[in-house]
């Protein structure tokens, strides 16, 4: 099946040879072609070109007339399977409480992990399903979904089947993450130690056996686990073929970098916390660093410095970590908007970031985050003219008018 777009005001994204990451200045380059046809072959991007030149034969087409086109958006980081807000313990931090405070009591993920022991597995699958489309209807195409609010080997498995059974479900390519050492549940309390165990000589290896996860996360900070713990963890994960993307720095200068770059980690997350030795480990590595803004935006914390990381010659992804305690945002246009503001990204740094370098982190860079011919045909089209620069600038609006995924019309 041929599809041809075509009228496009803009293609954003373009890549005729396709890199598989953009670091420090490559970051602010974002390829276009103006007045432009897009040809989809069997859900893959066959070719484009410019209106002046001969249109391909197609099988259907689609006249974008007053539409510009950009590449599906990346989601690298999301806790999207969850039970319920944690609106009280929201009220509590605005009355003053830290988001530490609050999880050292009991609540934070503990919270999250009480509710969704309990519910039923059709309505946890139902209602993460609607978020999921919610953030496909904002151009996201491609997600990573945590486990983490489980906690115990029977928990942990119900989110990573309804992660999974997501991903068989919606056309957007979804990939799973265990994230069993998230926190320690009231079941080990007081014996990290022995929770650590468990994690490693009971639940990798059960969630390796059913092919439920695609990588292994370790919430690596301050009050959560160490990065010697978080080292154990993810060697037993790498032995089982499982690679690592981790939470590190959020909530201190923790070694959570370290131990991501010691592992070979795929990506280290959050980085609010990043000095010069973290970006010195960073660049002698091949690990994504991913900055998440709608957490510090919800959360009051520092925002990941990506400016200096780009400027260290770095790549930068950003995603949303969609959760409901610190991040609870579906949209990686406003992650782009506050990514801009917040961390001065230019508008094309703060695209890569969340299409191509986003794709890198998940190491899905040959198939998707850019248009390029035999990537997916994933994108959306808006009527916001000059989308690069105004799609973050107008903030707090969903600009997709139109998202596509294989071609096809969502
Ligand atoms: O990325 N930092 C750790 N974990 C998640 C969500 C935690 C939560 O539910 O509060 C995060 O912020
Ligand atoms: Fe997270």
């Amino acid at each position: 099946m041929r599809k041809l777009f075509y009228n496009i005001g803009r293609i954003w994204g373009v890549e005729s040879v396709p890199l598989a990451y953009k670091s420090g200045n490559e970051m602010s380059v974002v390829d276009a072609v103006d007045n432009a046809w897009l040809l989809a072959e069997d859900g893959l991007i066959a070719d484009w070109g410019a209106m002046a030149s001969d249109l391909p034969a197609a099988d259907q087409s689609l006249d974008c007339t007053g539409m510009e086109l950009l590449p599906g958006l990346v989601d690298s980081h999301t806790h999207v399977v969850f039970a319920a807000t944690r609106t009280t313990e929201w009220e509590l931090r605005l009355k003053g409480a830290s988001y530490e405070e609050i999880a050292a009591a009991g609540g934070g993920i503990l919270n999250s992990a009480a509710k969704l022991r309990v519910m039923d597995e059709q309505r946890l699958y139902d209602e993460s399903l609607e978020r999921v489309l919610r953030m496909i209807a904002h151009g996201t195409t491609t997600l990573e979904i945590k486990s983490g609010y489980g906690l115990s080997l029977e928990s942990e498995m119900k989110m990573l089947r309804i992660a999974r059974r997501i991903g068989h479900t919606v056309p957007a390519t979804v990939k799973t993450t265990f994230l069993g050492a998230h926190a320690v549940p009231p079941e080990f309390k007081g014996n990290r130690e022995g929770y650590v165990e468990h994690v490693i000589d009971t639940m990798l290896p059960a969630v390796a056996a059913e092919n439920l996860a695609d990588h292994v996360d370790v919430f690596c900070d301050r009050g959560f686990f160490t990065p010697d713990e978080t080292m154990r963890i993810l060697a037993a994960a790498d032995k089982l073929g499982l690679p690592a993307k981790i939470h590190a720095n959020e909530l201190g200068l923790t070694g959570g970098v370290q131990a991501a770059v010691k592992a070979g980690a795929w990506s280290a997350d959050h980085l609010e916390h990043t000095g010069e030795e973290e970006v010195l480990v960073l660049r002698q590595s091949q690990t994504m660093p991913v900055g998440l803004p709608g957490t510090s935006y919800f959360l009051g914390i520092p925002y990941t410095p990506g400016r200096m990381l780009i400027d260290a010659g770095l790549p930068f992804a950003i995603a949303t970590d969609f959760n409901p305690g610190s991040s609870p945002l579906c949209s990686l246009q406003m992650a782009w908007s506050l990514a801009c503001t917040q961390m001065r990204l230019l508008p094309s740094e703060g695209l890569n970031a969340i299409t191509l370098n986003a794709a890198r982190a998940l190491r899905l860079e040959q198939i998707c985050g850019s248009v390029a011919r035999g990537k997916r045909a994933d994108f959306w089209l808006t009527r916001t003219r000059d989308a690069m620069n105004s799609v973050p600038y107008y903030f707090g609006v969903n600009h997709a008018s139109q998202v596509f995924i294989l071609g096809n019309l969502q």
